[in-house]
């Protein structure tokens, strides 16, 4: 056991009775392929080494009693009455109402949870919370669902009881992540395919703005209904499209007088992030990680000029990281943007060059300081204990 998870379960003994299950649900992170997924194009996320562990067991009520050591707060919710709130515990609400629309029965259960995971980092972390639990009461109550079933309800968690229309990516590399490999995944067919990732030729370092601008979700909604708008328009034209993963730039350019402008714009980076994806995805095959790099450089380009989704404080620590080609192979912004992280491929050995760097240039800007995560790609949710 790690200690996270031995201090939780003593935390689980000490407030409740009876004997934990325990589950660790990690993080993610996306190399590449960013607001893709409710697209249904390929993305290339992965999960990490930085998660939340559940201790929980089953109390034969219909209560939920719920302790987040982080927070050092208790919170409590009958399965009778499950509706949304403002509070983290409307996660689990979420889950447990996923799992009773799919015709499964929860009973209450106890649970103390608590993690690693950087809050407000763009890290996933309430698909993580949504993924672990549906783990744990999927084994708790055997209600045999499969992972992409439980990535599914998560997503629905966020949808219906945060108001986030997410794509599954997160929920998904949650759920499938590979130890040292970032998961290829057809968001169309909800499949993947592990691509190894070259560890020991660069190093994965987050930098952390720790600013969340306030329209963050409501911007989210927006981009995508652009984009159905977009791919709608198009399907007038070319009755094979339902989504932009069917078009082409070339069908693009020909749609183009049928579409607002800034749905055209949109829809112009999601046409070109596709394709970056495929393209990076193969580099990354061959052992070309000065491409991949390079194209993680025009996702940042198109995310913050056509998506405009990026903010000044993203723009200033992908642009330091982009003037040290010597210590740096690729930076951009990760994750939905207006805050959180910039990932960046670290060549080894200029880790600490690097985070001197784009500290003091960030400071310069904004008068505090950027956070650093150094993260490795993990194994996907999973119980930790039998
Ligand atoms: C958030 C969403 C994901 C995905 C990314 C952008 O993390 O939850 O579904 O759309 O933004 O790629």
């Amino acid at each position: 056991m790690t200690d996270l998870a031995t201090t939780l379960h003593s935390e689980f003994r000490s407030r409740f009775p009876g004997t934990p299950l325990l589950v660790m649900a990690p993080g993610r992170i996306n190399l590449i392929g960013e607001h893709v997924d409710y697209n249904l194009g390929f993305v290339l996320p992965g999960a990490i080494d930085k998660h939340f562990i559940f201790a929980i067991a089953a109390n034969n009520t219909d209560r939920c009693r719920v302790y987040s050591s982080d927070f050092r707060e208790s919170s409590e919710f009958d399965l009778t009455a499950l509706v949304a709130g403002p509070h983290w515990v409307n996660y689990f609400m979420g889950v447990a109402e996923g799992f009773r629309r799919k015709g499964k029965t929860v009973h209450g259960f106890d649970c103390v949870f608590g993690g690693t995971i950087p809050a407000g980092a763009g890290l996933s972390s309430s698909a993580a919370l949504c993924c672990g639990l549906g783990t744990a009461l999927n084994e708790l109550f055997e209600a045999g669902l499969s992972k992409i079933e439980l990535a599914l309800i998560a997503q629905f968690s966020e949808h219906e009881f945060a108001g986030v229309k997410c794509g599954l990516m997160d929920q998904y590399a949650s759920l499938f992540g590979e130890r040292d490999s970032l998961l290829l995944l057809d968001c169309r067919s909800n499949t993947h395919e592990a691509v190894p990732f070259p560890s020991s030729q660069c190093t994965i370092i987050l930098a952390d703005t720790r600013v969340k601008h306030s329209l963050a979700s409501s911007a989210y909604n927006d981009r995508r209904a652009a984009c159905e708008e977009g791919a709608a328009k198009l399907a007038t034209l070319f009755p094979a499209v339902t989504s932009l993963r069917d078009v082409t730039l070339d069908q693009l350019e020909k749609g183009k007088s049928l579409l607002r402008q800034e749905v055209f714009t949109r829809c112009h980076y999601i046409v070109t992030e596709m394709e970056r994806t495929q393209q990076a995805a193969q580099a990354l095959k061959s052992g070309d990680l000065a491409r991949v790099g390079k194209l993680m450089f025009q996702t940042h380009e198109g995310l913050r000029s056509e998506y405009e989704v990026s903010c000044p404080e993203l723009d200033v620590l992908a642009s330091a990281a982009a003037k040290h080609p010597e210590w740096v192979i690729g930076a951009r912004m990760m994750g939905g943007g207006f805050g959180g992280c910039t990932i960046n491929l670290i060549r080894p050995g200029s880790e600490e060059s690097f985070k001197a760097l784009v500290s003091k240039e960030y400071f310069t800007s904004f008068r505090h300081a950027p956070e650093f995560h150094t993260v490795a790609l993990a194994q996907g949710t999973h119980r930790m204990n039998r």
